[in-house]
């Protein structure tokens, strides 16, 4: 009996800690229907209705089988040129409208899960799904006008106390009137601390979870506290690291003085959360001509042909290729994430705002902390651009609701989920 009582106590005690985590951060599991909405809504519906993109409905039947679905979601260019048949047709069949190519924005898994909530999508989605606002460039979850959990739980709590309160009394009066018609003594009664305390015992379980619940409510609070003093994570940070590079390029010379587009060379950074390092072809685009420089006349381009296989003197390409290994001057850990195009494009930030001003500089260097603190105080602090896209128009109208008469209004980023841990750790 004792052994079961514990065995169910402690089953409780973790689906109460994982259902107060679930509340609290929200649970992110890989979530297809949310992943569909946020990398594929803008061109495809999951019924038939065509979009940008033919409308998914009975995809797994006419597309070919195998790993032929996630190949073509991940990488659809590579599909295409390969000459793939069933790629190709569907590509001239859409006038060759270009799908976002996915590979390094989404995982295997994530593709998985897009794919199941397309085989099922729920029935009332299935229409709702379809098209939404243009100009939802990102499509984020609805504002949530909720009560924060704790609330909602100190509320229960009080009110389950004024019930056992009034339970108490009423059921000491039925006691003694039992007691007297029975013809026996009427009962003192307990005082309330003994009461609770019979109480207590009798429902070990239900206290254990509470206590519990109230233990990480409270350390979460210390965590939330914590944010605001803003003790996190700044003493290990890289700053200022500044690699010798296998070749000497130099930002100032290329997009300082030559006033080439940061873009030019870093394509990548408005369409995925990489911003790219450019491969030697697109240095040969312009030393191809270019076969000297200023400060090193011959040397250092002389790298870029050993790279490409370029041999000047005939103007081919035959001799052996060795990339250039580029050593990396900014890098998060594995566990956090960060997306250039949400922060480039949706939020509107300058490369300078976190790179410093690379036009000046000879050698990359990392001119910020890139520390969780750094990411929170500049959350804290940034308005979400607003102007012109339809989705935040939608959003700021809501927010006011939410905040009217609380605080001047300013829509930051922590707002709009911008601490919320999932969204930066995996
Ligand atoms: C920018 C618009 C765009 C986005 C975003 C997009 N697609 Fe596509 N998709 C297309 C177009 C256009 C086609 C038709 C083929 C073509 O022209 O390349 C297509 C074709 C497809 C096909 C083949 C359809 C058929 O009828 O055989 C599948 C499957 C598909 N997309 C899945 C996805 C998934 C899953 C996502 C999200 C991860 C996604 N697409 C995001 C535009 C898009
Ligand atoms: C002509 C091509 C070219 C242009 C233009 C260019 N870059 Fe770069 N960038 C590179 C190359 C090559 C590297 C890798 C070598 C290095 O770190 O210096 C690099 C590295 C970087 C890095 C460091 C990457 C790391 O390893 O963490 C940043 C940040 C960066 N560039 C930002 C910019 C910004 C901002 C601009 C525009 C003001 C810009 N770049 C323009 C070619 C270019
Ligand atoms: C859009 C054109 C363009 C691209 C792309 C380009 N460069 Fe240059 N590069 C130049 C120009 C212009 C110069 C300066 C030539 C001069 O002033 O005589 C230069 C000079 C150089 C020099 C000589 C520096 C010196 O002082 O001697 C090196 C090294 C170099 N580039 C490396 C690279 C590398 C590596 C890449 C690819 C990541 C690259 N460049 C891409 C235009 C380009
Ligand atoms: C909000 C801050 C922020 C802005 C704005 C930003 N970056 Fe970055 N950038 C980062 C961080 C953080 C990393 C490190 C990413 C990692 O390690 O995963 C990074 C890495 C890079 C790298 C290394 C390669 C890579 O993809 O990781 C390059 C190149 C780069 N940024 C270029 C740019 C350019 C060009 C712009 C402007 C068009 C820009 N960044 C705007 C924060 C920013
Ligand atoms: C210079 C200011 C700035 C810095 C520094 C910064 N961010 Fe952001 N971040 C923004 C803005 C602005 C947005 C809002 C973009 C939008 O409108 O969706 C944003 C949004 C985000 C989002 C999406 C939040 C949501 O609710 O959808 C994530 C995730 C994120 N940032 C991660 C990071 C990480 C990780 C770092 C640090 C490595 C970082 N950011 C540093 C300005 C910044
Ligand atoms: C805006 C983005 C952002 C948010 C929100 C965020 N983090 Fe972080 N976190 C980071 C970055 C970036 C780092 C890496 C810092 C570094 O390398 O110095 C980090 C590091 C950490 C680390 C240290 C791990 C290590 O490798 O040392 C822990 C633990 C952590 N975060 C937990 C959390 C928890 C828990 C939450 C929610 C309360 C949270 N983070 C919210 C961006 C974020």
């Amino acid at each position: 009996m004792h052994n079961n009582m514990s065995h169910f106590s402690l089953k409780s005690l973790f689906g109460a800690v994982f259902l107060f985590f679930a509340f609290s951060f929200g649970l992110k599991a890989q979530d297809g229907a949310k992943l569909f909405k946020q990398n594929c809504a803008v061109c495809h519906a999951v019924t038939d209705q065509k979009l940008t993109g033919p409308g998914l409905a009975g995809i797994f039947d006419r597309a070919p089988k195998g790993d032929w679905l996630k190949n073509w979601i991940l990488n659809n260019e590579k599909l295409i040129k390969s000459g793939d048949a069933y790629a190709n047709k569907i590509y001239n069949e859409n006038g060759k409208a270009a799908m976002t190519v996915f590979e390094g924005q989404l995982t295997d898994k994530d593709v998985d899960a897009i794919l199941a909530y397309v085989k099922n999508p729920p029935a009332d989605n299935a229409a709702a799904a379809g098209a939404p606002a243009p100009g939802a460039e990102v499509e984020k979850e609805e504002v949530k006008g909720g009560i924060d959990p704790l609330y909602l739980l100190l509320g229960a709590i009080a009110v389950l106390a004024i019930i056992i309160g009034s339970l108490r009394s009423v059921r000491h009066s039925l006691q003694n009137s039992y007691n007297r018609k029975e013809g026996k003594e009427e009962t003192e009664e307990l005082s309330f601390f003994d009461e609770v305390k019979q109480w207590i015992t009798g429902n070990r379980r239900l206290v254990g979870v509470f206590v519990i619940i109230i233990v990480f409510g409270g350390m979460k609070s210390c965590w939330d506290a914590c944010y605001d003093l803003g003790v996190y994570y700044d003493w290990e940070t890289q700053k200022g690291y500044k690699p010798e590079q296998p070749i000497k390029f130099s930002h100032k010379l290329h997009a300082g003085d030559n006033e080439i587009a940061c873009q030019y060379c870093h394509n990548s950074v408005e369409k995925s959360r990489h911003a790219g390092i450019p491969s030697v072809n697109i240095c040969m685009n312009c030393h191809k001509g270019i076969q000297k420089g200023p400060q090193y006349g011959e040397k250092e381009i002389a790298k870029i042909y050993e790279a490409s296989g370029f041999d000047p003197k005939t103007g081919n390409y035959t001799n052996p290729q060795n990339p250039i290994k580029w050593i990396k001057v900014h890098t998060l850990p594995d566990h956090v994430y960060f997306n250039h195009k949400q922060h480039v494009v949706v939020g509107k930030q300058e490369c300078a705002t976190c790179h410093g001003d690379l036009k000046k500089m000879t050698v990359a260097e990392q001119k910020t902390p890139l520390t969780m603190k750094w990411c929170i105080e500049c959350h804290r602090k940034t308005e979400v651009a607003m102007e012109g896209n339809a989705y935040y128009d939608r959003m700021h109208k809501a927010l006011k609701e939410k905040y009217k008469g609380q605080y001047d209004v300013k829509f930051t980023v922590d707002k709009i989920g911008g601490l919320e841990c999932a969204k930066c750790h995996y």
